[in-house]
């Protein structure tokens, strides 16, 4: 049995929505994350998926407090994270760290390689003086595949993969426990893609980090998670063991999602079908009633257009939001 590092409890974040010229009124909400619930065991990965604009970012940032929540808990280690203060926040910030989709973006571009991956050692006081941080850095970059000559360069002499290697570097550099990773590799070639999660899973043996994976690309979600939860507009609609849903989801959207990732075996894949799913995804500002995937739902009842289904736990290990799933 593993044991929980991270427990995410009714998470609510809505941004406001002004309007007006001068006086600015709040007109209404984006209900970008709305009452998510989940777990991240201790060396585990927890996945996050669905389209674009579910807030599986919103839901990150959230539970890593760059953004503060609107309702909910965030348990870190069974302390409860959501209402401290920025002071309180520091021995837990150590702890979690996140590796963006766009490398270029995150590394600061007028500090040189060593700066970046020093900072974060030399700001939570984990190495005694600017030699030390300077010695591990050089150990880290190996670690990621550089060389520690790198370190005096500067973030545009590099490539994608070795900038994403830098950020890396700088998120493992503290030894943290927990990594959200958003979209890490959506940005870099496929061959540079699988050396980047290679050396992510084996991290992962060594240190036992847990990991919040975000990603669209389902095959990589299959390959790296054990446990995820899908994601429709703000809210997780099915969730459970990783292999369990991929060989069987049972909510609609979870099966038109997936039945959209090709699988590697030509007779399997011929025979398959897939789901086309008409129309786009509601705004989160106005979202249908009812269940919110009513719209596009070929298999939608007279309650789906009244009633949200609740989260039920359908199996010891699977939890599904759907009138239809008994
Ligand atoms: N700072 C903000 N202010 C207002 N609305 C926001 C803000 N940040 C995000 N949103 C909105 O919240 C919703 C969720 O956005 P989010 O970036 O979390 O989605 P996502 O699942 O990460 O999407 P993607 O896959 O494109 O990265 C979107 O409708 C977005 O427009
Ligand atoms: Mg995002």
């Amino acid at each position: 049995m593993s044991e929980i590092l991270l427990q995410v409890l009714n998470l609510k974040k809505y941004f406001p929505v002004k309007q007006g010229f001068f006086i600015k009124r709040t007109v209404a909400e984006v209900k970008a994350v709305d009452d998510v619930s989940f777990e991240v065991m201790k060396g585990k990965t927890f996945a996050l998926v669905g389209e674009s604009g579910c807030g599986k970012t919103t839901a990150a940032r959230t539970i890593l407090r760059l953004t503060d929540p609107t309702f909910g808990q965030i348990f870190f280690n069974g302390k409860d994270l959501s209402k401290l203060k920025y002071k309180e926040l520091l021995p837990y910030r150590k702890r979690m760290q996140i590796v963006f989709q766009d490398p270029m973006g995150s590394l600061n571009p007028r500090m040189t390689v060593a700066q970046i991956v020093t900072e974060p050692m030399l700001f939570h006081g984990i190495v005694k003086n600017r030699k030390e941080a300077y010695d591990r850095a050089k150990t880290l970059m190996q670690m990621v595949g550089l060389r520690p000559f790198h370190l005096d360069r500067y973030p545009h002499q590099f490539s994608g993969g070795q900038r994403q290697r830098i950020a890396i570097a700088r998120a493992i550099s503290i030894e943290p426990d927990f990594i959200v990773l958003d979209e890490p590799t959506s940005s870099l070639d496929v061959s540079v893609q699988a050396q980047i999660v290679n050396m992510f899973l084996d991290f992962q043996d060594r240190f036992k980090f847990s990991y919040l994976f975000i990603s669209h690309n389902l095959s990589l979600v299959r390959f790296i998670s054990h446990t995820v939860g899908i994601m429709y507009l703000g809210r997780i609609v099915e969730m459970g063991d990783t292999d369990e849903i991929f060989e069987e989801p049972l909510h609609p959207y979870s099966k038109a999602l997936l039945s959209a990732t090709p699988i590697p075996d030509p007779i399997v894949e011929r025979a398959r079908k897939r789901i086309i799913l008409t129309g786009g995804v509601p705004s989160p500002i106005k979202r249908p009633d009812g269940c919110f995937f009513n719209p596009r739902c070929p298999y939608k009842m007279d309650i789906c257009e009244k009633e949200y289904p609740e989260l039920r736990k359908i199996s010891e290990n699977r939890r599904v939001a759907c009138h239809l799933v008994k």
